[in-house]
């Protein structure tokens, strides 16, 4: 089977073409490079090499070449688009393609609006040109509600979203509710990520932020890496055990395998149905550093200052779904995440 992943020289695309490789699938990539660096095709390729090496049977082709092609483009291209669906027999796509800095889809709506939202549509109709109507899209846990109950399960008030980046991942779910009620023929699966953190074992591929971090976990690994003076903890007096932040961190191969197993449940079903991926389990922002510094014997220097605008005390997860419906749940726990996390970055 082949997969075309929108997006896949990004943090959560690369991983999932790891594992798709791995699995054995033909995997075609579509990327802009504009958040990922070339190199990161070439990394796919060799980490997909070591888990197979290390972890599965061996290549079904003779000379070790794995099945991945990768196209260099916008998926706001149309022609662009449809030149991928005319030489490559897809069987389903994985749409992971679009800007995803909170801050900065408040400094810059149009272009989220139109990169997210205008992918998507274009995508969507080369999609039906060519009558392939298996999607998983990589929505998000910033389409919840802000004053829903703990855990999120994917009956929660959605909307009300604080930011552009959450309104289009919002809005782009009901464009797929309303694809699939208009045409039977559509299987959709909308992937709900809570926090992915973490790196692929073998430290060839992590996540990449462009400039200065907005998340906690890279920017840990680079205040370790000396890179940075000191983490900003925003806020200790939140109603939690230590007062600071507590956010369902997943890891990212976790979180690359729920797709995987997404893409059978895409045979079994149809319509659009959203589904958590988290791990049901939340962790503070003082235990993510501390489990950092335990596991990779580093210090990590950090200062207590004020609440960052629009942060909510506590986010996690209710994955029951997911184990029902995708036979699927996240293996590892916390000092896996920190330890490949920073794995990766002293590798680079
Ligand atoms: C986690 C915790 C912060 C940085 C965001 C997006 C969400 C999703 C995941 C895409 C919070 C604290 C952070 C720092 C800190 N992305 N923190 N100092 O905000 O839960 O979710 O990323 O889908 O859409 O909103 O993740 O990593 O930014 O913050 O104290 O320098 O770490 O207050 O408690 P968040 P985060």
């Amino acid at each position: 089977m082949k997969i075309l992943l929108t997006g896949g020289a990004g943090f959560i695309g690369s991983h999932t073409a790891v594992e798709l490789l791995s699995s054995g699938f033909e995997v075609v990539v579509v990327d802009n490079y504009s958040n990922a660096d070339v190199s990161v095709n070439d990394r796919i390729i060799q980490a997909a090499k070591w888990q197979i090496k290390n972890f599965g049977e061996k290549p079904k082709t003779d000379n070790d070449v794995l099945p991945i092609t990768f196209y260099y483009g916008d998926c706001r291209d149309g022609v662009f688009m449809d030149s991928i669906f005319r030489e490559q027999e897809i069987d389903a796509v994985i749409h992971f393609a679009g800007l995803k800095a909170v801050g900065e889809s408040v400094e810059k709506p149009l272009e989220y609006y139109d990169n997210n939202i205008g992918s998507t549509l274009v995508l969507l109709n080369v999609m039906k040109d060519h009558n392939i109507k298996k999607l998983i899209f990589s929505s998000s846990a910033t389409v919840y509600s802000a004053d829903n109950q703990m855990p999120l399960d994917e009956n929660s008030q959605t909307g009300n979203c604080t930011n552009p980046y959450g309104w289009t991942k919002y809005m782009i779910e009901q464009i797929l509710q309303g694809v699939a009620t208009a045409d039977k023929e559509w299987s959709i699966v909308l992937l709900r990520y809570f926090n992915p953190v973490g790196a692929h074992a073998s430290g060839l591929i992590g996540e990449e932020p462009n400039g200065i971090p907005n998340n906690l976990m890279p920017y840990i690994c680079r205040v370790a890496a000396k890179k940075l003076p000191k983490l900003n903890v925003f806020g200790n007096d939140y109603p939690t055990k230590d007062g600071t932040g507590v956010r369902d961190y997943i890891h990212v191969v976790d979180l690359a395998k729920g797709h995987v197993a997404a893409l059978s449940y895409l045979y079994r079903h149809n319509g659009a149905e959203a589904i958590n991926l988290g791990t049901g389990q939340g962790y503070s922002v003082l235990d993510m550093l501390n489990a950092f510094e335990k596991v990779n014997n580093v210090k990590v220097s950090y200062e207590i200052t004020a609440r960052r605008a629009g942060d909510v005390a506590v986010v996690y997860a209710n994955p029951s779904k997911a184990k029902k419906e995708l036979l699927w749940e996240a293996e590892m726990g916390l000092e896996d995440m920190v330890r490949d996390a920073w794995g990766y970055m002293v590798k680079k």
